[in-house]
């Protein structure tokens, strides 16, 4: 997806960042992974606004070279950047813009249904990766689709997302089938607002490509159903399942 050809950019961070707590729990789920390995290089791949960089950068201690091929995502990491560790450069996981085996960690989050050719992405990860060097992945994916919190209350996402999000079983196999080995497999559940309504204030600013591609009128229905939810839901929070894949 062309996130250039929308605006979503601007409020990705309103819809999609959840606070340090959120950050912590993936921070320590990747440094779980990769116990004993020298961590160095780091490449977000597919960083957009820089979402885990500074993370990534802060807990490994660690150079992060952020790729994304939209010019505004990338605007908006370089805008909030603070930490002189991360570089952010134009590029895509089908041809990403840095050396042979150079990379320690590649970290991925939400992109692997907007690669256009999964199976190059997985070569390329492959490529700049170090021999015995991890890929981290955190996805969305078809099984899982039932238990997205939003799902209830936009129907009409349910058949874009049933269309976007690949098996678990494709995952693994595009990057077994690039030379990696799966050494986890795992679906860790984090909060992602601390009540319907803070989830409902979320949704609305519009971050979410696949609620971008509803019609005005089923985004809106859908809100005003969730908001309907918030009203007799206070204090339950709001979580959302995310699937793991470890691959070295
Ligand atoms: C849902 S955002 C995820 C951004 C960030 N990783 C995060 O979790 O906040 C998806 C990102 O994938 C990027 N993207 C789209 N096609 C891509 C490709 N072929 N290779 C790498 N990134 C891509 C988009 O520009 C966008 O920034």
């Amino acid at each position: 997806m062309d996130y250039d050809a929308t605006d979503i950019a601007v409020t990705y961070d309103r819809g999609r960042d959840h606070g340090p707590e959120f950050l912590n729990l993936w921070m320590n789920e990747v440094s779980s992974h990769v116990k004993d390995q020298r961590i160095k290089v780091i490449l977000d791949l597919g960083c957009g606004t820089g979402r885990f960089s500074e993370a990534l950068a802060v807990r490994f201690d660690a150079e992060v070279i952020g790729i994304d091929p939209s010019k505004k995502m990338l605007e908006q990491a370089r805008g909030k950047q603070h930490d002189r560790r991360i570089r952010y450069e134009l590029g895509r996981g089908e041809s990403i813009p840095v050396p042979d085996n150079s990379v320690d960690l590649i970290f991925m989050s939400m992109i692997f249904h907007h690669f256009d050719n999964p199976m190059l992405a997985a070569r390329e990860c492959r490529r700049v990766l170090r021999e015995g060097a991890t890929a981290f992945l955190r996805a969305g994916t078809r099984e899982r689709i039932r238990s997205y919190p939003y799902v209830d209350f936009f129907p009409e996402s349910r058949p874009i997302l049933e269309e976007r999000l690949p098996t678990n079983t494709f995952v693994r196999e595009v990057f077994e089938a690039a030379g990696f080995r799966t050494a986890t497999l795992e679906v860790v559940t984090q909060e992602i607002a601390q009540s319907y309504a803070a989830y409902a204030e979320k949704l609305s600013a519009g971050a979410d490509s696949v609620l971008a591609s509803l019609s005005r009128r089923d985004f809106d229905a859908g809100m005003r159903a969730l908001r309907a939810h918030a009203a007799h839901s206070e204090g339950e929070a709001v979580f959302e399942p995310i699937d793991v894949f470890v691959f070295r």
